[in-house]
């Protein structure tokens, strides 16, 4: 099997919208294909009710539906069971629900938690927060100026008081693939548990977590071609079961009384409120569709995109490409010598092209780096070398605009 973009790009509503639309922002969100859109409309015309609640039949299919969706999602990270699967609003609920409940039941102070430099804000204050509580200490694992990680540092780091090592699968600032295996077994010598943020690896990688040794991995829906408002939170059983909710409300109860309440055990114990039901459906629908394709022709395309995007950038003067390291998520983050990222933006956009400009949410990364800001260019499957080709064209006009 190999992959035909163009035929894939038919596949996405939005670009009969706009033909035009060169959709390079992938790294923020990816653009929905029409099966996940019909996945969700179906629901909502076929099986929808609240769910877990009612004896009535549309309740029982929207539970089986919602609790299909659990399945698919274990099945696309390779968890042992669909109970190690915790639907949250995305991957920042999802790491803030292991701060709080996991972080408020086993730090203490002095206790500390690495985080690695390159984490989006989502995967640092969350950590500072429930320290400022614990009297926990957040310790930065350093990114080396090639934008490598400093793994001599890391594992001077790795000391008996550290608790959690957090990090990122992907960054999603630079693309750098953190060696998460070697990192995760390292830890676990040292007596650490192990979150991964894998917002920017699962849409491009195939994820085994239990593979990786992830004491828990998320992700969001939205990055993946699933609708927005879903997240996955992967525990690991053991820690799910000990671990107490965080937020309290209908289904995530045993039994309540102003006696005392008891808890459900996981994942309802982390589910509080009506969950995003239609949402899971249509990242259900997404996780099939993605698994549908050929993954290993869409790393391929991803990265043939990438080269065609390297060989172009290095035709014209003036831009430089953050961390040139090869085990990289699809995307460059790109600096110019003589123009603002943001100027360029606007430029691009005047001709279709969306780009992301900014500190992409990881301000410590980007201090580290040197640079106040870069422009993104990111890459999903419906992607083409044409797409490519008109960026580096209207990049070219761009700076020669501004120059
Ligand atoms: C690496 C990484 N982690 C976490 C997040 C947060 O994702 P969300 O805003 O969907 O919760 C993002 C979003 O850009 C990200 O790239």
């Amino acid at each position: 099997m190999s992959l035909n973009p163009h035929a894939l790009r038919a596949e996405f509503p939005m670009f009969e919208h706009y033909p035009e639309l060169v959709y390079l922002d992938n790294a923020a969100t990816t653009q929905k294909p029409r099966c996940v859109l019909d996945a969700e409309r179906h629901f909502y015309e076929t099986a929808n009710a609240n769910v877990h609640r009612s004896a009535h039949r549309l309740s029982g299919l929207a539970t089986e539906a919602f609790e299909g969706a659990r399945e698919t999602v274990a099945r696309f990270l390779n968890a042992s069971s669909a109970d190690e699967i915790v639907f949250t609003r995305g991957a920042t609920e999802a790491i803030n629900l292991v701060a709080n409940s996991w972080g408020s039941q086993n730090l203490k102070p002095g206790d500390e938690i690495l985080v690695s430099g390159y984490e989006h804000h989502a995967n640092i204050v969350p950590w500072q927060l429930i320290a400022a509580q614990t009297g926990a200490i957040v310790r930065e694992i350093p990114v080396l100026p090639d934008g490598t990680l400093d793994r001599t540092a890391f594992l001077s780091l790795l000391q008996p008081q550290v608790r959690m090592v957090a990090i990122t699968h992907a960054s999603n600032a630079i693309g750098t693939h953190l060696p998460v295996l070697e990192l995760a077994a390292a830890a676990h010598v040292a007596g650490a548990r192990v979150l991964i943020d894998g917002a920017q690896a699962v849409a491009h990688e195939s994820v085994d977590v239990q593979a990786l040794g992830a004491d828990f991995y998320v992700f969001s829906g939205h990055k993946v071609y699933g609708p927005t408002g879903v997240g996955v939170l992967y525990g690991k059983a053991e820690l799910l079961a000990d671990m107490p909710p965080w937020q309290g409300g209908g289904d995530m109860i045993e039994r309540v009384s102003f006696a005392g309440t008891t808890y459900a055990p996981p994942p309802a114990r982390f589910e509080a409120g009506t969950p995003p039901v239609a949402q899971a459906v249509g990242l259900a629908a997404a996780l099939n569709w993605l698994c549908g394709l050929d993954r290993a022709a869409l790393k391929q395309h991803e990265a043939h995109l990438c080269a065609l995007l390297d060989a172009g950038l290095r035709k014209i003067a003036g831009v430089r490409t953050l961390a040139t390291v090869t085990e990289r998520a699809p995307l460059r983050s790109l600096v110019f010598d003589n123009a603002h990222p943001y100027d360029v933006a606007q430029l691009l956009d005047a001709r279709d092209i969306a780009v992301r400009v900014g500190k992409h949410c990881a301000e410590p990364l980007l201090d580290a780096l040197g640079v106040s800001g870069t422009l993104r260019v990111s890459f999903a499957a419906y992607n083409t070398a044409e797409d490519v080709t008109h960026f580096l064209e209207a990049l070219a006009a761009a700076l020669e605009d501004l120059a």
